[in-house]
């Protein structure tokens, strides 16, 4: 393993101005996707739907990387270019979904764990060699009545520990990815304090299995109410409680940390980024890395129809902007306006 790569590649997908867009919907998910839009999943429209993103013009100004399904990455374009291949012609850095998803978790009704470390040092080797430079491994936490428990949030933290040093064996940057949902009634406070324990137990846990945090990209949650909560936390009051928890929590050795959107509005995802940034520099760049808040507009747009590959492209290059400006703190909804 050469440290200095995957420093080089985790500082490259924080670089200034730029996020990730995420677009690893494992099959079953890219089918709700497309559900919503009434197009049929299938090997076609899926690579159809990537290929409309994957070569939106403009877009590498402000997508440093994307992450990519396992049917994704050994894809190709129409005229015969392999995805990985051609997003880095682009100069944007391929990336893999690793985990086999979150599973109920025995004896912890209403939890989750995440699977796949089974075979995971041969499957990252491939990856490697197919192009994939950084991957990504998704906990999910959930706040309930009594949830999140600790065996939970020590069991997922564990996994992702030893995903993170399988993947900084093989030369790939782990993105680290504690997701504590937002689905529920809870307060931006049991948020924070769930948000907080997690991220406790993954540092420790990255610590005892002596991973190099400068090789590594924190992927969390906001600091935020939940979907159903009567009393939504504003703008400011997001990004200042998610921005002072991570400087209580995140190392400052980690280069970037680069959230979710987690079923926030593509608007709301961006303005939240924003607010954060400007409050002034921190120890790590705040980026995105999202996934709905990235392509909602744009799937909707596209609805299927081939002739509308090109407007989609361009409400793409729009959002992917405004994600853009806001991680210089200069986003502003006037942008939502202006024509791409
Ligand atoms: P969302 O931004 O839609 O939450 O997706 C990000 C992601 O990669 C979840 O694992």
């Amino acid at each position: 393993m050469d440290t200095v790569d995957l420093k080089t590649t985790a500082q490259s997908l924080v670089a200034r101005g730029k996020g990730i867009l995420a677009a690893d919907e494992s099959t079953p998910t890219i089918k709700k996707r497309f559900d919503s839009i009434q197009v049929a999943s299938t090997d076609a429209s899926r690579q159809a739907y990537r290929e409309l993103l994957f070569t939106a013009p403009g877009v590498e100004a402000f997508i440093s990387g994307v992450i990519l399904f396992d049917e994704t990455l050994r894809q190709t374009a129409a005229n015969g270019t392999p995805f990985p291949q051609l997003l880095a012609d682009r100069g944007i850095i391929p990336g893999i979904k690793v985990d086999r998803g979150a599973k109920s978790m025995a004896g912890f009704p209403g939890e989750k764990i995440t699977e796949g470390l089974d075979g995971l040092r041969e499957r990252l080797d491939e990856y490697r060699q197919l192009g994939a430079r950084f991957a990504k491994w998704r906990a999910v936490i959930t706040i309930a009545h009594a949830l999140p428990t600790n065996a939970n949030i020590q069991a997922n933290a564990h996994a992702l520990a030893r995903y993170a040093a399988l993947c900084q064996e093989a030369g790939l940057v782990p993105i680290v990815e504690p997701e504590v949902l937002m689905d529920g009634d809870h307060d931006i406070d049991r948020c924070e304090a769930a948000t907080a324990r997690a991220l406790q137990a993954v540092f420790d846990a990255l610590f005892h299995q002596r991973i190099d945090l400068e090789g590594i990209l924190l992927k969390p949650n906001m600091v935020i109410s939940g979907l159903d909560c009567p009393e939504q936390a504003d703008v400011e009051t997001v990004a200042a409680r998610t921005v002072h928890l991570f400087r209580e929590v995140g190392p400052a050795a980690v280069p970037g940390i680069v959230f979710l959107s987690g079923g926030q509005s593509s608007r709301a995802a961006t303005a939240h980024l924003n607010a954060m940034n400007a409050l002034g520099p921190q120890p790590w760049e705040l980026s995105f890395s999202y996934g709905r808040a990235l392509q909602e507009d744009t799937l909707k747009t596209w609805h299927g129809d081939p002739a509308r590959i090109a407007e989609a492209q361009k409400v793409f290059h729009q959002r992917a902007k405004c994600n853009g400006a806001a991680r210089y703190g200069e986003y502003s909804t006037a942008m939502e306006d202006m024509a791409a």
